[in-house]
């Protein structure tokens, strides 16, 4: 079973996904980790954000582990589940995932993963390119403002106070990016079901999924 979200940045993917994995007991996959940690890697090497040629090659470097169920993010033998979290890797991200060698290579390893069992995974491209063929399909959406509220706090609880406006502008770039980017822009899949994370509690949203993979499961 395949259980995939997509949605834009601040609309409460990963942690819903990782609370419906702990509870299903699924394998969860953060596809925005693995081209986090690419990120990551490349930002450390300090290679050419234009070299798309280089950028494939270090992704193909770069093997990427999840343990605890995704709560930790293993890049090359090293936990870098707190580095790639950091805002320099929010501001350079872009320029790495809009790079069709680079997407090639991670689709595939995404596809691989999918194939170990029963799976629940997040991104901008699961519901259309990763696993067009997944049972279950979930667009998660929230205003603006809320994504950027939200986003400001998690920056914040980790240490990295940052001016309320410029998490709202950096979102909205953001999301101009993930929809308008030629190569696995950020779209609703026909048979996705959306769901308006805004004025709903995380358990709000867990309870409404978990009755939508119920009644898929139950429906096969
Ligand atoms: O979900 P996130 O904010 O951790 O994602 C980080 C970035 O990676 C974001 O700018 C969108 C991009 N991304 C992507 O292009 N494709 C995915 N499947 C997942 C994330």
């Amino acid at each position: 079973m395949v259980i995939a979200i997509d949605g834009p940045a601040g609309a409460g993917k990963s942690t819903i996904a990782q609370i419906i994995a702990d509870k299903l007991d699924l394998l969860y996959i953060n596809t925005g980790a693995m081209y986090r940690a690419v990120t990551w890697q490349a930002i450390q090497e300090k290679i050419d954000l234009k070299d798309q040629g280089a950028l494939a090659e270090l992704t193909r470097r770069c093997n990427i582990i999840f343990r605890d169920n995704g709560k930790k993010i293993i890049l090359n033998g090293v936990d870098v589940s707190r580095e790639i979290r950091y805002p320099e890797v929010d501001k350079h991200i872009s320029d790495i995932v809009k790079l069709p060698k680079v997407r090639e290579i991670m689709v595939e390893r995404q596809k691989q993963l999918g194939r170990i069992g029963n799976v629940i995974t997040e991104g901008r491209d699961v519901t259309t390119i990763v696993f067009p063929d997944a049972d279950v399909k979930i667009y998660l959406d929230a205003s603006l403002e809320e994504r950027a509220k939200r986003r400001y706090l998690q920056f914040e609880s980790k240490g990295h106070p940052l001016n309320q406006d410029q998490v709202k502008r950096e979102t909205a770039r953001r999301d101009k990016a993930d929809s308008s980017r030629e190569h696995g822009p950020l779209r609703v899949a026909p048979d996705a079901i959306t769901i308006d994370t805004t004025d709903k509690d995380i358990q709000q949203v867990v309870d409404e999924i978990i009755a939508i993979i119920k009644r898929e499961v139950n429906a096969c």
